[in-house]
């Protein structure tokens, strides 16, 4: 278990800045020598952009890194400017005179596409043309428009150029799951990624993680303070990091109250967009924020046992809750708060 601990809102981008997650990272590095692509998974906040970030940075010289946040990209032309501007500068350089032939007029630090050109074929050609790339797609399941099509396409690209090393990441990548989960007759059936699954650390991780970053701003704490942190918010390195950043420069108590409401009103945002405006899936949730059975909550809610259904496996795909046997439950601590408010 290692890493320097800066507490900083950024996701890391260098290994060096990573605690823990040796295995993890391990892993990612033979799924790259195998030139599969991979998801990285996991809860809200658990570090998988800093993951994704650190590997580009780690690979960066046997591979272009090109990382793409596909957070509201609502058409192909998006996801152009996008992709196009996540190329570095240098190899946009170097690869200039080809734009054009591919669709792509360049206009200072704009672009321009040529109409005879389909957008399909624009992003087909202008991935393939970055050669040996490990492309990292952020908050792929944003993408509102076709996904099955574009993920397609990214497939293609891999078989005829086995050097481009795709990663999916994001944070309710439960939607990009169901996707290249599909069975049957879809095109990408048997063409899963690898996936790797961040979970929460356990407990004396994350209590060295909190020690070892107080420590590099030399801040003494003791184990009673750091085994309330840990009570109240639970093991989700961000979560942590919001505490660890405000303690470096307040009290204890001062520094939990205000992480705590910090991390409260991000799981709350997120929870409006699961729930709506729906009054059945607040009461639901509610009820798995104590832990609640299948038959108890299709009494409660009064919706038909497919709605529930559905509703459940997609708070299990974004890691939200958890199924015991017996029950369901919601997982994190800070999102137990935030439905509870
Ligand atoms: N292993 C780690 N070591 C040090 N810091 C970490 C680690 N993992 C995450 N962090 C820190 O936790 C915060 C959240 O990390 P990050 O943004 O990478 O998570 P995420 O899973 O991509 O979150 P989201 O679901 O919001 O996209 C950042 O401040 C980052 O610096
Ligand atoms: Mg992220």
């Amino acid at each position: 278990m290692g890493g320097k601990v800066i507490f900083t809102e950024k996701p890391r981008n260098d290994i060096d800045n990573i605690f823990d997650r040796d295995d993890e990272i391990n892993t990612i590095k033979k799924v790259i020598d195998t030139g599969d692509w991979l998801a990285i998974l996991g809860p809200r906040m658990i570090g998988k952009t800093s993951i994704a970030k650190a590997i580009l940075n780690e690979y960066k010289k046997e591979y272009n890194p090109i990382y793409i946040d596909f957070t509201g990209i609502k058409s192909y032309n998006d996801a152009i400017n996008k992709i196009f501007h996540a190329i570095p500068r240098s190899l946009i350089d170097k690869l200039k005179d080809n734009f054009a032939g591919v669709g792509i007029n360049i206009m200072g630090n704009s672009i321009t596409f040529n109409r005879r050109f389909k957008d399909t074929d624009i992003i087909k050609a202008l991935l393939t043309l970055l050669k040996k790339s490990i492309i990292v797609l952020d908050e792929f399941q944003e993408l509102s428009f076709g996904v099955n099509h574009f993920i397609n396409m990214l497939h293609n690209i891999m078989m005829e150029n086995n050097n481009t090393v795709f990663i999916f990441t994001g944070s309710s990548i439960g939607v990009m799951k169901t996707l290249l989960e599909q069975k049957g007759k879809s095109p990408l059936a048997g063409r899963n990624p690898v996936n790797i699954v961040l979970n929460p650390w356990n407990r004396t991780t994350a209590m060295t993680y909190l020690r070892t970053g107080l420590a590099s701003c030399n801040v003494s704490v003791n184990d009673r303070e750091l085994g309330e942190v840990i009570d109240e918010t639970g093991t989700i390195t961000g979560w942590l990091n919001f505490y660890g950043k405000r303690r470096c420069i307040e009290n204890h108590e001062d520094a939990l109250r205000d992480s705590l409401d910090e991390a409260i009103n991000v799981a709350k945002y997120e929870i409006g967009n699961i729930v709506g405006q729906s009054k059945w899936r607040k009461t639901v949730l509610k009820m798995m924020a104590f832990g609640s059975n299948y038959n108890t909550m299709l009494q409660e809610s009064h919706v038909s046992t497919s709605t529930l259904s559905n509703f459940l496996h997609r708070l299990e795909k974004l890691y939200v809750i958890r199924h015991d046997g017996k029950a369901y439950y919601v997982v994190d601590n800070i999102y137990r708060k935030a439905i509870l408010v």
